[in-house]
C-alpha cells in the first residue's frame, strides 16, 4: 500500500474535484459510472479505479518537464532518427527520457508471439478491409467521441488534419506489418512516441482557453478516454466484419485482439483495464462507448474535412459523396444526421442493397455468376480507399506537440 504523502492526497483531492467539475458540466457522462470488473483484463486483478481519473504517471510529470525547460524540441529532433523497435536511442537524449523510453519500449510479459504470428496472416488476408474500416468507421467514429473531437479540434495537430492523418494512419500501418513488434518493425517506436505526444497534450490543452471553454474535464486523454478510443479500432472494426459476415476463424479474431492489446499496452494503458478476450472487450464498448457518441461543432467541422480528402487524391470515384454515402452505410442514420452528411440517393441504395452480396461473393459465399453489377465498382472502391487512408508511413515523424492550435 501506499504511503498517505502530501503529494498523494493533492492528487487525491484534485481527482476529486475534477470528478464534481464533471458531474456539474456533464450529466450524461457523470452517469456513466465505471463497473467493469478488472477480473476481465489482461491483467487479470486490479482496484477498479474509474480509468476517468487516471492518466500517465510515468509520462506526464517528464513531457510536462520537458516542455517547461525547453528540451522538447531537442528530443523531437533526436528521436526522428529512432525508426526501428530494435535500434538503440540516439545519443544526446536528456537522462530521463531515456530512462522512460528504455523502459517503455519493453514489450509486456504476456505477449504471445504465436498469437503475433496469426495476426500477420489476419492482417494480410483482410489487409483491404481494415484498410476502409480504420479509415472510414474508426476515422469518421473518432469524430463523434466528443472528448477526441475536441482534443484533436484544440491541439496543434487540429489546424493540419492532413497531416494529423498522416501521422494516425502510420500506426495503422505499423501494427498491420508483418513485424509490427519485432526488432526491424516500427510499432513500439510509434506506440512510444504516441505515448509521449498524448503526456504533452495533457500539458498543453488546459492552457488552451478554447479547450477548457468546450471540454468539460479539466486534463485530456484519460485512460477511459483511452480505452474508448481503442473500441473505435479493433471493437469497431471487428463488429463491421461481423456484420458484412465475413468468416472470421476464432483463431485469428483472438489474434487480431492481441495485437491490440499489445498497442494498448504500449501507449501507455493500464493492463486493468484492457480486456481480456472479445466478450470482454463488448461488454466495455458497450459500457463506455457507445453511450457517449454524440455530434459536438469541433467533430463536424473534422469530420468535414475528412470527406473532403479523397478528392484531392482521386477526384473521381473517391469524391466526398461516396465517401459520405459509405459513413452513414457504416455508422447508421444517426451518425451521419449528427455529421451532417447529406444524404445520396444513387449511393445510399447501392451500398444497402449491394453491399452484402458484394461481400458474399468475394468470400465465395456465393458463386461469381450471382455478382452484383457493381462488384468492379466496389472492388476499385475498395482498393482505393485502403490505398488512401494506409498509405505507407515513411518520413512521418510522431513528435511532442510544443502548442496548441494557433487560431
Ligand atoms: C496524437 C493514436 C487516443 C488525442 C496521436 C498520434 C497517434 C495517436 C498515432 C500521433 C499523431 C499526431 O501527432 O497527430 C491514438 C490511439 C489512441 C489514442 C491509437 C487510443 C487507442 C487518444 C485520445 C485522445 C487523443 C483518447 C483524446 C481524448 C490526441 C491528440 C494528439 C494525438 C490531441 C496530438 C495531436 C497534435 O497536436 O499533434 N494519437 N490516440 N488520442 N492524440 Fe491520440
Amino acid at each position: 500500500v501506499e504511503p498517505l504523502s502530501r503529494r498523494n492526497m493533492l492528487k487525491a483531492g484534485g481527482a476529486l474535484g475534477a470528478l464534481g467539475a464533471l458531474s456539474i458540466a456533464a450529466p450524461a457522462q457523470a452517469k456513466s459510472t465505471w463497473t467493469w470488473s478488472p477480473s476481465g483484463s489482461v491483467a487479470g486483478a486490479g482496484a477498479g479505479v474509474d480509468p476517468r481519473l487516471v492518466w500517465d504517471d510515468e509520462a506526464d510529470p517528464l513531457v510536462a518537464s520537458l516542455l517547461d525547460r525547453g528540451e522538447a524540441p531537442l528530443v523531437n529532433q533526436l528521436l526522428r532518427t529512432w525508426t526501428r523497435n530494435g535500434q538503440p536511442l540516439p545519443d544526446g537524449l536528456p537522462g530521463d527520457v531515456r530512462q522512460f523510453i528504455e523502459r517503455a519500449r519493453q514489450l509486456p510479459s504476456w505477449v504471445d508471439q504465436g498469437k503475433l504470428t496469426t495476426a500477420v496472416q489476419f492482417n494480410e488476408k483482410r489487409g483491404l478491409y481494415l484498410g476502409v474500416l480504420y479509415g472510414l468507421a474508426s476515422g469518421m467514429m473518432s469524430t463523434v467521441i466528443p472528448q477526441e473531437a475536441r482534443a484533436v479540434y484544440y491541439s496543434e495537430g487540429g489546424a493540419d488534419m492532413k497531416d494529423r492523418i498522416a501521422k494516425t494512419a502510420k500506426l495503422g500501418y505499423d501494427i498491420g506489418t508483418a513485424n509490427a513488434y519485432q526488432p526491424n518493425g516500427s510499432m513500439i517506436v510509434t506506440a512510444v512516441k504516441t505515448r509521449l505526444a498524448h503526456a504533452g497534450v495533457r500539458h498543453l490543452l488546459p492552457q488552451s482557453p478554447r479547450w477548457v471553454g468546450a471540454a468539460p474535464e479539466d486534463i485530456p486523454i484519460s485512460q477511459r478516454d483511452m480505452m474508448i478510443t481503442w473500441h473505435s479500432l479493433p471493437t469497431t472494426v471487428m463488429r463491421e466484419l461481423n456484420s458484412w459476415r465475413v468468416p472470421i476463424p476464432t483463431r485469428e479474431s483472438d489474434a487480431f485482439l492481441h495485437l491490440w492489446q499489445v498497442a494498448a499496452h504500449m501507449l501507455g494503458i493500464k493492463d486493468e483495464y484492457i480486456p481480456a478476450s472479445w466478450s470482454e472487450a463488448n461488454s466495455q464498448a458497450t459500457q463506455v462507448l457507445d453511450p457517449i457518441l454524440a455530434p459536438t461543432p469541433e467533430g463536424i467541422a473534422l469530420a468535414d474535412i475528412l470527406l473532403g480528402l479523397g478528392k484531392e487524391i482521386d477526384g473521381g470515384i473517391l469524391s466526398k459523396p461516396i465517401l459520405g454515402s459509405f459513413t452513414r452505410f457504416l455508422l447508421g442514420d444517426q451518425i451521419a444526421n449528427w455529421l451532417k452528411i447529406p444524404r445520396d440517393l444513387l449511393w445510399d441504395t447501392l451500398l444497402q442493397t449491394s453491399w452484402g452480396p458484394f461481400i458474399a461473393v468475394r468470400e465465395a459465399l456465393l458463386p461469381l455468376p450471382l455478382a452484383p453489377e457493381c462488384f468492379w465498382l466496389f472492388d476499385e472502391f475498395l482498393r482505393k480507399l485502403a490505398l488512401l487512408f494506409l498509405s505507407e508511413g515513411q518520413q512521418i515523424n510522431i513528435e511532442i506537440p510544443l502548442g496548441n492550435r494557433p487560431s
